[in-house]
């Protein structure tokens, strides 16, 4: 018989080594070179790895150790500031391993109902800290795409509640929102009305009046707003945007894969006015709140058309009580691991006072950092930040001395920051996720790249 799952002496030394490496990738900082590597080097190294006799668990770990992982870039080093890095907590982490070892169906109530109770008390502190009532309910998903998707599945199902003969479909969002919403209308198969947005990248209520009006050759049925837009962290005007979605009866959804998790913090939250007022939200825990991949929370204010929408049947689920609270019913999923629970751990290990803290940190970081720039005579900050982006540019640079700098950063294990663009032109941009990020290695890059030719 296999003795893959069988346990005995040998298998817990196996099991404390696994653990134990996961502890020291934990505790031992990381090196900031590490990150791809050829292909073709991979494949090679991996080539005697799946066999009919297996490579056996100490040679598999010998690979994780010297070959697979130095080809990932450690998304927690402090100093990457590129895309949006992420800054797990011990303990959130460390659950991550409980979660994965606990093999608990996270779909249904009858199935993980323990788990379920904690998630939804993450969800809960989530929605309270938008002021959303007491019966909004959601479901963590495993990112901001897929709350986009699901979100906007349910707003649809809910217009064509009130509108079943209703012709071709759309939702507004502005030039600026995460591809991944421009994705959700594809796979949804329905147009986007684009909303231009102001000076500081915001959606504001005229210019979603501009764009709603005379759109007779669409039915619009949602508008998407961000709180944390992914290139340059800007707030829509969430409340005046509210005021139009009332006067159209249009479903509001919030993407807040990124940005939302400064909620968690009362000057952050001073930042998302109208935020109670939302249909739906998303924040990925993931991003900036401290909880490891993959960990996406998406929030109905009224969670009955998502069921509606998205509860799956079939003979063999006809056993699941519908009277109970089954996340697989709020989303395009079925199977579900419970991929909050290292969330809600970690709440409850450091509370809520330690998120606001550690959320404060980064966005003082980022304002110290944005200050610093300003002051510079050979730097142009581009845009006030609100959250912890910040784009700023050197002077008279071009494309190719960004992209030597980035790479020659990276190279050396310094930082990792890649340009993007910012009305057309390349600019810098860091993402602020850290609270071990510091202003002084920051303001050393900024000497740096003031002497790089
Ligand atoms: C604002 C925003 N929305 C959605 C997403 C997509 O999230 P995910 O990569 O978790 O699917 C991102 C990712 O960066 C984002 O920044």
């Amino acid at each position: 018989m296999a003795s893959m799952h069988a346990w005995d002496a040998k298998t817990e030394l196996f099991a404390h080594s696994v653990i134990g490496y996961a502890i020291e990738r934990l505790r031992i900082p990381k090196d900031p070179r590490w990150g791809s590597h050829p292909r073709s080097e991979l494949d090679a190294a991996l080539a005697h790895a799946i066999t009919p006799d297996g490579a056996g668990g100490h040679e598999a770990m010998r690979l994780v150790r010297e070959v697979l992982m130095p080809a990932c870039r450690p998304m927690d080093d402090p100093m990457n500031l590129a895309y949006v890095p992420t800054a797990p907590t011990v303990a959130a982490t460390m659950f991550d391993l409980v979660v994965s070892a606990s093999s608990i169906f996270g779909g249904a109530w009858e199935g993980g109902a323990g788990a379920i109770a904690a998630e939804n008390q993450a969800l809960r502190w989530l929605a309270g800290l938008a002021g959303l009532p007491d019966t909004a309910g959601g479901v963590f998903l495993s990112g901001g795409s897929a709350v986009n998707l699901s979100a906007l599945v349910t707003a649809r199902s809910a217009y064509r509640e009130r509108h079943p003969h209703a012709g071709p479909l759309a939702f507004a969002a502005t030039t600026e929102v995460h591809a991944s919403v421009r994705a959700t209308a594809r796979v949804m198969d329905v147009d986007v009305v684009t909303v231009e947005v102001d000076e500081n990248d915001r959606m504001t209520a005229a210019a979603l009046r501009h764009a709603l009006h005379d759109r007779d050759d669409v039915s619009i049925f949602a508008v998407v707003a961000s709180a944390g837009t992914t290139n340059s962290g800007a707030i829509d005007l969430i409340d005046e945007v509210a005021d139009v979605c009332a006067e159209h009866d249009l479903w509001l959804h919030v993407d807040g894969a990124y940005g939302l998790a400064a909620m968690c913090s009362p000057q952050g939250r001073a930042r998302m006015a109208g935020i109670e007022r939302v249909d739906s939200f998303g924040v990925d825990p993931h991003k900036w709140l401290f909880a490891p991949y993959d960990c996406a929370a998406l929030v109905y204010r009224d969670p009955a058309p998502a069921a509606r929408a998205h509860a799956q049947h079939g003979d063999y689920l006809d056993a699941v009580d519908r009277q109970e609270w089954n996340p697989t019913d709020y989303a395009y999923h079925l199977s579900r691991r419970v991929r909050g629970l290292p969330l809600w751990f970690s709440l409850a290990t450091y509370g809520t006072d330690a998120y606001a803290e550690a959320m404060d940190i980064t966005l003082d970081t980022a304002r110290g950092f944005a200050d610093a720039v300003a002051a510079r005579p050979d730097f142009d900050l581009l845009l006030e930040p609100e959250l912890s982006i910040v784009l700023f540019r050197p002077h008279d640079w071009a494309p190719e001395r960004y992209r030597r700098w980035s790479a020659q950063r990276a190279h050396e294990g310094v930082a990792l920051i890649v340009p993007t663009s910012w009305r057309g032109e390349i600019c810098w941009r860091i993402c602020i996720v850290n609270p071990h990020t510091t202003i002084d290695a920051l303001l050393a890059l900024l000497d740096d790249m003031a002497t790089f030719v």
